[in-house]
């Protein structure tokens, strides 16, 4: 994996400065997104919720017995609770996050909670090639569970990749996961751009990271948060604009940001119930049950492969 001092000093020497919103989560950076999901902004947490919540007895069935559950970038792990009890004997739930004493930490009630269940989460970060931080038993019944429309944030064919690589490396049978549906922007930006700026703090926490990691002097008041919609790529894209002309140093390179220049940091991709369906069949996947709000907001998808 490369380090966040590679990736930092790759992004920022590009024509169009870049870095990468994996960063955004270390343990800091989890409790702030934790509080995003919480925000009357941030629809989509609730409103996934409520879809699983609504529909957990058909989601058990289809997800069936013993099933070994996945879940990449698990975070505060509050999804999976909601059908976790109408399984039918679930073996195992292995939550993966790319901060390793954030999930470590969070798991440790819901062991307690689920006695039943093997409940073993692991440091990981799924947008890499690293090894599997466990065992995988091909005969199981490998479910992954991808929600929160995290799929969202990868461009279009990393998601491909991404679905592909969970057949092939995860050996997983079924996915259920979550996708944000394109809808009025006003409603679509607000989302990212909260009126208490728990978002702009999160966005902002790359910054912070870059000081106290990689021995960095930002002022992150230099900074503004932006979140616009990219129509034509049917996108909202994350950035950090620059409020003045200012300099970054990292272990003796120089990077110079201009006034008004911006820093994109991330995309969340969002879709219809179609073009969901038709990347899902790219990466060899079958989407056999959508669930949806009654407002269309969000939508939950469960993949087989239809063999
Ligand atoms: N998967 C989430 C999304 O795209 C991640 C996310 C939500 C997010 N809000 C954010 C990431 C704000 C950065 C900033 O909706």
């Amino acid at each position: 994996m490369k380090s966040f001092l590679q990736e930092v000093s790759f992004g920022l020497s590009k024509k169009n400065k870049k870095l990468s919103s994996k960063w955004f989560y270390d343990f800091k950076g989890s409790k702030l997104f934790e509080q995003i999901t919480k925000l009357k902004e941030y629809y989509p947490a609730r409103t996934e919720r409520k879809i699983l919540k609504d529909n957990k007895i058909e989601i058990a069935n289809k997800i069936g017995k013993g099933a070994v559950l996945i879940e990449p970038g698990a975070g505060d792990i509050k999804k999976i609770e909601i059908f976790l009890s109408s399984l039918d004997k679930p073996k195992k739930y292995i939550p993966l996050d790319i901060s390793e004493d954030y999930i470590i930490k969070i798991s440790q009630s819901f062991k307690k909670k689920f006695p039943k269940v093997a409940i073993t989460p692991k440091g990981y970060d799924f947008s890499g090639s690293d090894k599997l931080p466990f065992k995988i038993n091909s005969s199981e019944n490998i479910i992954i569970f991808f929600p929160g429309s995290t799929i969202g944030n990868f461009e279009k064919k990393d998601a491909v990749k991404f679905l592909k690589m969970l057949k092939m490396k995860f050996k997983a049978k079924k996915i259920i996961i979550g996708a944000d549906l394109i809808k009025d922007i006003p409603t679509l930006i607000s989302a990212y751009n909260d009126k208490k700026g728990v978002t702009a703090k999160f966005n902002k926490n790359i910054l912070q990271r870059m000081n106290t990691e990689l021995g960095t002097n930002i002022n992150l008041n230099f900074y503004q948060h932006l979140a616009i919609y990219n129509k034509s790529k049917k996108r909202i894209e994350m950035r950090l604009k620059a409020k003045k002309n200012n300099n970054i140093r990292i272990n003796g390179s120089k990077y110079s940001i201009k006034k008004n220049e911006e820093i994109h940091t991330e995309n969340s991709h969002k879709y219809t119930i179609k073009s969901f369906r038709n990347l899902a069949n790219e990466a060899g996947w079958k989407v056999k049950k959508t669930w949806v709000d009654d407002k269309k907001l969000f939508s939950v998808h469960f993949l087989d492969l239809g063999l």
